[in-house]
């Protein structure tokens, strides 16, 4: 029997719930398969422990966090702690500490799910996300505080390495679906250096894929065709905050932002991937048993895929369809079930 050593990393706001959703769901599809195991350790890692202890990620932390297989995490964000203190305090130094470049974000309409747009069953889409560079470097500053004179620059950041790994590992992916598409998205117009070099990689890696097809898009441009013209696209690429905006927009497409799940990669697996719902903490909805667990549950499907346990996975997302398909939804999809409920009838159909 194959036991993973899994992270589980609640965070914030909804996040606790979903992810105790998700393991639940993960310890229930171990029993039904036989052959594969998990050993979960929870981390309480929080912007709680931030305001209790002054940290989020304790001293060691990552060490730790080494060891293991894979990261499952919530969300981070909290009405006490500005955003740019939680996320730096611990989403980002996972992300870029363990340099999970590759952000996977896949968007589809699950059976049962409504699209906004007339034409949303034409939605089956990868947005590739630069996730270690880029507009989230981290690097600017700000001088001359408060006065007249203050100023702040928040500088993106392409280096040759990060542009050419993230394009290579798009292609990859391009590659192994059935139409093999690939859409650069740019904004080359107006950004004149990191930009077009990013334009240029593309191009030069794309002369090793003949077998993909691709084409090129400004991010503004790609908005209104994600919106019209749905069918055209299979796989993007885009940079950090391009695609982080873009990939919201897939998510609410695709009928609501509580089924997109994520991947943050290390393709070379010289460190743990971690794995997460896109929603974030939602605490509006905190604590009422009424978060969407299905993109927990599809993120689970992705960390399954990872770990190259490929007949689970598939078996999972099978489970989770008949579920949506039923018409158990919970309120962001216009239902009135619980947390609870889809957890219990997704581990039912499993
Ligand atoms: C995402 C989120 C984060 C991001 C937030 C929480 C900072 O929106 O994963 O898409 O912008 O990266
Ligand atoms: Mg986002």
């Amino acid at each position: 029997m194959k036991t993973y050593d899994i992270a589980a990393i609640g965070g914030d706001g909804i996040g606790p719930e979903v992810i105790e959703a998700g393991i639940e769901v993960l310890q229930a599809l171990a029993k039904a398969d036989g052959g594969l195991g998990f050993r979960f350790e929870r981390f309480p890692w929080s912007s709680q422990l931030y305001l209790d202890e002054g940290h989020y990620i304790p001293p060691g932390g990552l060490e730790r966090l080494r060891t293991f297989d894979a990261i499952f995490f919530g969300a981070v964000g909290s009405r006490k702690v500005p955003d740019h203190v939680s996320l730096w305090g611990l989403r980002l130094p996972i992300c870029q500490g363990f340099d999970q470049y590759a952000n996977v974000r896949p968007a589809r309409v699950l059976p049962g799910v409504k699209s906004p747009l007339a034409n949303g069953k034409d939605i089956d889409w990868v947005v590739i996300r630069e996730n270690s560079e880029g507009e989230y470097a981290g690097m600017g500053g700000r001088s001359h505080r408060g006065l007249p004179i203050e100023v702040g620059t928040e500088v993106a950041v392409f280096t040759r390495a990060g542009v050419e790994r993230i394009h290579r590992f798009a292609f990859e992916l391009a590659r192994k679906r059935a139409r093999r598409h690939l859409t650069l998205v740019t904004k080359s117009n107006a950004q004149r250096f990191g930009m077009v070099m990013w334009d240029e990689i593309f191009l030069e890696v794309a002369k090793d894929y003949p077998d993909v097809e691709h084409d090129r898009e400004l991010v503004d441009a790609m908005t209104t065709r994600m919106v019209l013209k749905p069918a055209t696209i299979d796989v993007m690429v885009a940079t950090n905050l391009h695609a982080d905006i873009l990939s919201d927009l897939a998510a609410a497409l695709s009928g609501s932002l509580g089924i997109a799940p994520t991947a943050n990669l290390n393709p070379e697996r010289a460190f743990p991937s971690m794995f997460e719902p896109i929603h974030g903490s939602a605490f509006d909805i905190a604590g009422k048993g009424i978060a969407n667990p299905v993109a927990t549950f599809w993120t689970a499907a992705m960390m399954l895929e990872h770990l190259g346990e490929m007949v689970a996975s598939t078996r999972l997302m099978k489970a989770v369809e008949k579920v949506t398909a039923n018409g158990m939804h919970t309120p962001d999809l216009g239902g009135g079930a619980t947390t609870a409920q889809v957890t219990g009838a997704v581990i039912a159909a499993l």
